[in-house]
Order: C-alpha cells, then structure tokens, then sequence
C-alpha cells in the first residue's frame, strides 16, 4: 500500500528524521539526493537510528556502532546480524510516498 509520508523539503541532505506512519516507526534518510527509509530501531538493542550518523552509505548505530547499507538495511557490521526492514520510496512532485 503506497502512503505520502512528507514533503521532500522536510528532508535536508545528511538528514535522519523519523516518521510515525499507520503505526510503524520509520526513519527517512537523505544521502547523495536520494531519500531512503529504514525501520527507526536496530535490531540488535533497539537505540533509536534517528539519532545516529551517516557513514557514506551507511547509517551506522548511535549504541554499539553497527553499519547498516542505506540501500537494503543489511546488517554490515557486528553486535547487529539482522537487516532494518527497508522501504521503496517514490518521489512524487514534492511528496515522499512509501510503499508498506
Ligand atoms: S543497539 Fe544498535 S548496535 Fe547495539
């Protein structure tokens, strides 16, 4: 199901914001002028992502410094071993629509 999640000005380049939407926890990530979303919590300890840092294409964990891919949520680095659930995202005119 596609839903508008923001407007892509509420998104700035380096940017991890998180959003609550039909109940699911959700971070969107500007990096390189491309919007990405990943589920807001790691899967390790559960830190909340929106407060970590972008390492190029990694988000990487405030906690224990887990790098995950921007991409597809794969776990890249240890403690986490399981990927953030990660979303499609379309832009569409000014709108960043997720397809859940
Ligand atoms: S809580 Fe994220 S790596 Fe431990």
């Amino acid at each position: 199901m596609k839903k508008v999640v923001a407007k892509t000005s509420e998104i700035r380049e380096g940017e991890i914001k998180a959003f609550k939407v039909d109940g699911k926890q959700i971070i969107l990530v500007k990096n390189g002028g491309k919007i990405y979303a990943l589920s807001r919590f790691c899967t390790h300890e559960e830190a909340d992502l929106s407060t970590g840092f972008l390492l190029e294409d990694r988000l990487v964990c405030p906690l224990h410094l887990s790098q995950f891919d921007l991409k597809s949520g794969a776990a890249l680095t240890p403690p986490a071993t399981e990927p953030l659930a990660s979303y499609v995202v379309e832009v569409v005119e000014d709108m960043v629509v997720l397809d859940f």
